[in-house]
């Protein structure tokens, strides 16, 4: 069975607004571990064990960041939950702060005391401004339980910009600045939030902590593949028959989740990450879900073969140029540049050399941007271009004929 739930056993069986009915699951058994048990050194090498890796789109090692910041010598430390989810399709961490904000904290509560922050900060999606008393009310009871003594929790509010999901644009704007992309390094396990060490980490990846923290890291590492353990949460989205939030073990096919799962069918394409994720056209639905094929965010759309890959990528590109931060000239001016090429080719006046320039410009962005979104927004273009190549070349050919008939009459 692909399906597991282990980060969403409680949802739909607690009530998210009294902490008794979470506490009656084993809530917080977990954080009590670390406190009698377990030193700070020893909860980061649990969380390196089992591998885990950052739920929040890069994939990165969990523990491996931990151990950074916990070396780190400074009289003041920061943790960041980034509950921004701005992505493209993205839902399932607003599905954790709804129906299982506990998990969460404890999460908080857990990987603070790992690293020896004092104080952490969610930073809350501004659309996610209906979440905020639960939250707080959630943050509120586990205080009063005397399970979060000696740390403090701030919730942050975005004010609507997709980078800001970005932790350094992140920690900007925490800061009081616009949302800018950092040039890196310094990286924020040794220089982060004014300026001291911070770690970053999803929604999804601390609300994974209290169970490997209670169950082991062994026990972990069995479920999943060798390169990506544990479960993972997808929103799937687009042309399904059931859109939602689903728990898969990792390593699970992408067919097993969006034909038996989600029953789609007449399927061209799955776009897997978000506005900047991989395309897998239908010929390779059997992929794995796993960090080393293909893995983001746990945004997962379906198109169907009603839809036409050049307008999407055309709105694609258009959404990441107007949430390009304009920082950097490679996505500032690259983004905008993609826009003009697709625009054409979405409207019948593509040219012979548009594929071209589209490729060179996504090889410079791709090495030159300073952060991800524009180092990836030409995924996209470069994936359908992959796989669905005539549909460029005979919007051009039609656009070519269109025009020679018009200089004709
Ligand atoms: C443009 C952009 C947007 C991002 N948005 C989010 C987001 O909304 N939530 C998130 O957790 N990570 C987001 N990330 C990834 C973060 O920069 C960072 O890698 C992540 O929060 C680290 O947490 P993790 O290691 O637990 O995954 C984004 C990255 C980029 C480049």
């Amino acid at each position: 069975m692909p399906e597991k739930r282990i980060l969403l056993k409680n949802c739909g069986r607690i009530d998210p607004k009294n902490i008794d009915t979470y506490l009656a699951q084993d809530g917080f058994k977990a954080w009590q571990k670390t406190q009698k048990e377990m030193t700070p050194d020893a909860v980061v090498a649990e969380i390196k064990a089992s591998e885990l890796r950052g739920r929040g789109g890069a994939g990165f090692p969990c523990g491996l960041k931990w151990e950074l910041a916990a070396r780190e010598e400074s009289d003041e430390k920061f943790l960041i939950c980034n509950a921004d989810e701005g992505e493209v399709g993205a839902f399932k961490d607003r599905y954790l702060l709804q129906n299982d904000p506990f998990t969460l904290i404890e999460g908080i509560a857990i990987a603070a005391y790992a690293i020896g922050a004092g104080k952490c900060c969610i930073y809350l999606r501004a659309e996610y401004h209906y979440l905020l008393d639960g939250l707080k009310n959630a943050i509120a009871q586990a205080r009063e339980k005397g399970l979060l003594d000696g740390l403090d929790i701030d919730i942050h509010e975005g004010a609507g910009a997709y980078i800001c999901g970005e932790e350094s644009a992140l920690m900007d704007s925490i800061e009081g600045k616009r949302g800018e992309a950092r040039y890196r390094p310094p990286f924020p396990p040794s220089k982060g939030l004014w300026g001291k060490p911070t770690i970053i980490n999803n929604v999804e990846t601390l609300s994974t902590i209290p169970h490997i923290v209670l169950n082991g890291a062994q026990w972990f590492h069995e479920i999943g593949t060798e390169k990506s353990t544990g479960t993972k949460l997808f929103s799937v989205s687009g042309d399904v028959a059931k859109p939602g939030v689903y728990e898969l073990v990792l390593g699970s096919s992408l067919k097993e989740l969006v034909v038996d799962i989600c029953g789609a069918d007449n399927i061209k394409m799955v776009q897997i990450g978000g506005a900047t994720g991989g395309i897998v056209p239908y010929s390779m639905i059997s992929t794995p879900l796993a960090y080393e094929t293909v893995l983001g965010s746990g945004a997962v759309t379906v198109f169907n073969e009603s839809r036409q890959v050049i307008d999407f990528v055309y709105r694609t590109m258009d959404f990441l140029a107007a949430e390009s931060c304009g920082k950097c000239t490679p996505c500032r001016e690259g983004t905008e540049a993609m826009i003009e090429i697709l625009g054409r080719l979405a409207t019948g006046d593509g040219r012979q050399e548009d594929i071209q320039a589209l490729e060179d410009l996504s090889g410079t962005m791709m090495l030159s941007s300073l952060c991800g979104l524009g180092q990836a927004a030409s995924i996209p273009v470069l994936d359908t271009l992959k796989y669905f190549r005539n549909e460029y070349e005979t919007r051009i050919q039609q656009s070519l004929f269109l025009r020679s008939l018009r200089g004709r009459i």
